[in-house]
């Protein structure tokens, strides 16, 4: 039976090259996001499905998985955080809400309501990130909530056993939410990671969609955190 892969945040970035990739390996996709704008894109030039909706509010979830029926993975790479990026003298919280939402309290409805419509052998993953690992000023609560992410995937994991669950730690990527982090200094700024990488560049949004895809594929792997950051932890 075809595989069927719901993911949320696949309009763009990281979860639109997922979407790519598993639509060219032959896999059913749902994309979900909140811009109808994006959604009809992805769909027409990828043929997926779409479903119009917002992590952070749980009668959108609900009824994502009400369209989608029974599925064997559940992925979100979507994240609002640019009201996050705050020195911690000045903190607004209110501003940062939506990061809060889109980035923890978003999985956590996601396998709330998703864990019952996995099929046998089914995963959940999630998109944390280096800022967790490498934290930089301005970025405590987006450290924070990366973090947490690896909490709170152990912690499923067990509590959701034998669905497995899981995070991917990008690091430095060439996404246009570097125009949120950085505005006009974007290019300059990844080009100077890419400099001091191991690796020797920037991520690209594919080698992200590599590892998710590595995490759903590998029925051993379980409340672990992969980091696809290019050595960014080592330097
Ligand atoms: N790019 C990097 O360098 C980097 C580094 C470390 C970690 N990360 C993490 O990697 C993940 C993917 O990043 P990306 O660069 O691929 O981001 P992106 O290109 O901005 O894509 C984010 C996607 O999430 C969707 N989204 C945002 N808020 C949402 C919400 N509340 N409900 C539903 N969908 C929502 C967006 O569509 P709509 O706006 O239309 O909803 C979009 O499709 C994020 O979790 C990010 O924090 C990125």
């Amino acid at each position: 039976m075809q595989e069927h892969v719901v993911i949320v945040g696949g309009s763009s970035g990281m979860g639109r090259a997922l979407a790519e990739e598993l639509v060219a390996q032959g896999s059913e996709v749902t994309v979900a996001g909140r811009s109808p704008d994006k959604l009809d894109a992805v769909r027409r030039e990828l043929g997926v499905q779409t479903v119009a909706m917002d992590i952070g509010v749980e009668e959108d979830i609900e009824r994502l998985f009400a369209t989608t029926g029974k599925v064997n993975h559940i992925v979100t790479t979507a994240a609002d955080v640019g009201g996050a990026y705050q020195p911690i003298s000045e903190y607004d919280v209110n501003a940062a809400r939506s990061a809060v939402d889109s980035k923890l309290f978003g999985p956590l409805l996601l396998a709330k309501h998703g864990a019952s419509m996995l099929e046998p052998g089914g995963s959940i993953v999630f998109t944390s990130g280096i800022a967790a690992y490498r934290p930089g000023p301005r970025a405590s609560l987006l450290a924070a909530l990366n973090g947490a992410l690896a909490s709170l995937a152990a912690a499923l994991a067990v509590e959701l056993a034998p669905i497995r669950v899981n995070v991917v730690s990008p690091g430095w990527v060439d996404t246009t939410i570097w125009q949120d982090v950085a505005g006009d200094a974007a290019a300059a700024t990844l080009a100077a990671m890419a400099a001091r990488l191991p690796a020797g560049r920037i991520g690209r949004t594919q080698d992200i969609a590599a590892a998710i895809i590595a995490l759903l594929r590998n029925g051993f792997i379980t409340g672990t955190v992969l980091h696809a950051d290019g050595g960014h932890r080592l330097v």
